[in-house]
């Protein structure tokens, strides 16, 4: 038998599949679905309180429909109307709230404000009807909304002062679990390393934090018709199989961040129990689905579940919780991985590739993979031009025969080791020397970042 369940932040959670914030949560019967699926907790529709609803939706229709509440196949007909942003107020999402909670199931409230006391006040409204957690939606994505009001979703990502900021204003008025939900960039990797520094600095590090890998996709076209899939709305929160940038942050954040950090939850392009796998080896304790569940009903989390089951099984593997960050642990802390990545430059010409004679035939599969123009065929046999390889393992990997090997890859090892636990204090101090702050936040800074592990 294997123990599925998982500690989030806090919460205790029988399984890892949570539903994510969205259209999926709006409709009691999908949320029973859900639950009769096993899902492990529900994340409320992002809502706002009635005053910020009414100054948002007041002043401007957004959606040009109706939300249709129903499931739609992209496969028959276009996908005219989801509600990516609130639907309804915060109190009436409290009302609903109350109404899951019925089904014994935990339920994390999703907040969004135009200013913090927006925030708080609907943290607060969450709270009061039972919310096991709450989640501050820092992800959404509509461009109109998010230019104009500055305190508003995905905006708050790039100013670490505002986000830890927020999560103190949530956490001052809450005992449950806080958590944030961020879309990931590349670009936003910092902020958000910066904005967890300031949090620790005033001791309310968010509980957990849900890493959005990116939420601006567009489906495309209908090959038959050539017309968008979702028609007039270039961009819109659905996601596909688009999980990379996902795990990607994930992968960063673990490895810096190592075990001092939130609980992580990873959301974006995850729609079969291998996408579990890889976010959970990555360093996340939960995932949250949407798309798929859109796509394919709420059973969907049942046959996930079933096939999880059955891969630990097969691994026995005895506890899911174990799967949490085991990928990470050779990875190089990124605030290490410049300084790696100039040492490693130096072994080229020190590590090579070889062509054992006797298994090669020729094929010259070698020899068109190589990016450096290193591999040349020489009488049906492969030739390594040795100062040019950059020992990148392509062609040994691609080889048909096993006929190539690499030579002297343990300077690679060593080199991996020697940088595998490097301290993140001094990185961090120097990317903070470069932030704008106060003498006495570098102070606190370096008392809290010992206590926080990070040496
Ligand atoms: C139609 C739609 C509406 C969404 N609404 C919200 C929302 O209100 N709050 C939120 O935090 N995320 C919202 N999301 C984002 C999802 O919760 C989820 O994080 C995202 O779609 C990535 O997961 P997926 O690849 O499984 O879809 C929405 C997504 C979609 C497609």
């Amino acid at each position: 038998m294997v123990d599925m369940s998982v500690n989030f932040g806090g919460l205790r959670l029988k399984n890892p599949l949570i539903a994510a914030a969205g259209p999926i949560t709006t409709n009691m019967d999908n949320v029973k679905r859900l639950v009769d699926a096993g899902i492990g907790a529900i994340v409320t529709k992002t809502g706002f309180t009635k005053n910020e609803y009414e100054r948002w939706v007041g002043r401007k229709n957004i959606f040009p429909y109706k939300p249709v509440f129903k499931y739609q196949s992209l496969q028959n007909g276009r996908l005219l109307s989801l509600p990516t942003l609130s639907d309804i107020p915060v109190s009436d999402m409290a009302k609903r709230l109350e109404e899951i909670k019925k089904l014994n199931v935990p339920v994390i409230g999703s907040i969004m404000g135009l200013s913090p006391k927006g925030y708080a006040e609907s943290a607060k409204m969450l709270c009061e009807a039972g919310a096991d957690a709450i989640e501050i939606d820092l992800c959404c994505t509509i461009p109109e909304f998010t230019t104009t009001y500055r305190w508003a979703g995905q905006n708050v990502n790039f100013y670490p002062k505002k986000y830890a900021h927020l999560v103190d204003v949530v956490k001052d008025i809450t005992s449950i679990p806080v958590g944030v939900k961020s879309t990931v960039s590349l670009y936003l990797y910092g902020k958000i390393i910066e904005a967890l520094i300031r949090s620790k600095l005033k001791n309310s590090l968010p509980d957990f934090i849900t890493l959005v890998g990116q939420l601006d996709q567009n489906p495309g076209v209908d090959l038959n018709t050539l017309q968008p899939i979702i028609p007039h709305i270039p961009t819109f929160g659905w996601q596909g199989t688009l999980s990379g940038l996902t795990y990607s942050a994930l992968a960063t954040f673990t490895s810096t961040l190592g075990t001092s950090r939130p609980f992580f939850s990873a959301s974006g392009g995850i729609d079969n129990h291998e996408g579990v796998i890889n976010a959970m080896a990555l360093g996340a304790t939960t995932v949250q689905l949407m798309t798929v569940i859109l796509n394919k009903g709420p059973e969907i989390i049942t046959k996930i579940l079933g096939s999880l089951h059955y891969y630990l099984a097969s691994k026995k593997i005895t506890h899911i919780e174990t799967l949490v960050g085991c990928a990470c642990r050779d990875y190089i802390p990124s605030m290490a991985l410049g300084k790696f990545m100039l040492e490693r430059d130096t072994l080229y010409g020190k590590m090579f590739a070889e062509v054992l004679n006797d298994s090669c035939i020729g094929c010259g599969i070698c020899e068109s993979v190589c990016t450096e123009g290193a591999v040349k065929l020489d009488n049906g046999k492969a030739m390594i031009n040795q100062s040019l390889c950059r020992a990148c393992n392509l062609c040994v990997l691609k080889c048909p025969e096993k006929a190539i090997r690499l030579l002297n890859i343990e300077l690679l090892d060593k080199l991996i080791d020697k940088y595998k636990d490097a301290p993140g204090i001094r990185s961090f101090r120097e990317f903070f020397s470069k932030q704008k702050i106060t003498w006495r936040d570098k102070l606190l800074l370096a008392r809290n970042l010992r206590q926080w592990g990070l040496t």
